[in-house]
């Protein structure tokens, strides 16, 4: 029986994971398919539990079940726990179910794969919500100086910071002087085209631009919006494909390419 895994969420049908999926087992001659689960409100759990109990492997989990995910594992990877949410699951050798979110580390990847500098460096991360809070153990294991959260809602970033006392700060969008080398805009609203509320100051200083929003032509008004300014900028794409190799290795042990992968989908 050929090995089963999925993507949980709703909606799916939009979604690249089915298609990178295929690519990297044919890839890695790896003998797997890789379908999609529209999960009605409510539902993840009997979902869940269905595929599994049908000799499902692997899957993997988008909004809005990331937080059931969550609750549903057996035990948790570090990164799932700092996260708060699932991303992937896995079926382990004895039957229970393993939880981790490689949203982080698929950034840092992707991050790294495009020569951004960020040993020692100081980062400034825009927006406190779910997407800020799945980035931030992976980035300050990559050897961050400090790194700076700036959101609407002070509260809710001075909330994320208290979990990395001595790295991580919290502060308003007033706040905001000095040099932030790399700048990534984790809010959502590069999806309805808005910036944030950052200084052309602010932004011509940095060295490096990341949104972690991504859309076909690869520019989003963010990153045009630093380009303009000569700073280096990438949208997200990247960190899809980053984490989706992550989520293939953590279930088959082998590594798809980084840079082949991209090549084939952007
Ligand atoms: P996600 O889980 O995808 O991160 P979220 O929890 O809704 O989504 O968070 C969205 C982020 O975008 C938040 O940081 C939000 O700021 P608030 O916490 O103040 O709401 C930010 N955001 C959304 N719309 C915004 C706007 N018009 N101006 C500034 N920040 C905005």
């Amino acid at each position: 029986m050929t090995d089963k895994y999925v993507l949980f969420g709703n909606p799916v049908a939009h979604s690249m994971s089915p298609a990178l999926h295929a690519y990297f087992a044919k890839e890695t001659h790896q003998d797997l398919e890789y379908g999609r689960i529209l999960v009605d409100e409510g539902c993840f759990k009997q979902c869940a539990d269905e595929f599994f109990k049908n000799g499902g492997l692997g899957c993997n989990i988008t909004v809005p079940c990331k937080l059931d995910a969550f609750s549903y594992a057996d035990t948790l990877t570090e990164y799932a726990k700092a996260a708060g949410a699932v991303n992937t699951l896995k079926k382990m050798p004895d039957g229970s179910i393993l939880g981790d979110n490689t949203d982080g580390r698929g950034l840092v990847y992707d991050l790294k794969r495009l020569g951004c500098p960020l040993k020692d460096a100081h980062v400034l991360i825009i927006g406190a919500g779910g997407a800020a809070k799945g980035i931030l153990k992976p980035i300050i294991e990559s050897g961050v100086k400090k790194l700076t959260i700036v959101n609407r809602t002070v509260s809710k970033a001075l909330d994320l910071a208290i979990a990395y006392p001595g790295t991580v700060d919290g502060t308003s969008y007033e706040n905001l002087s000095g040099t932030y080398d790399v700048i990534i805009n984790a809010t959502s609203l590069s999806l309805k085209n808005e910036l944030p509320n950052i200084d052309d100051s602010i932004l011509s200083k940095a060295v490096f631009v990341y949104d972690l929003m991504y859309r076909p032509d690869g520019h989003t008004c963010f990153t045009d919006k630093a380009a303009s300014l000569g700073v280096k900028a990438y949208d997200g794409f990247g960190m899809l494909v980053g984490q989706a190799i992550l989520s293939f290795e953590l279930w088959r042990n082998v590594k798809p390419d980084f840079d082949n992968a991209i090549k084939q989908f952007r």
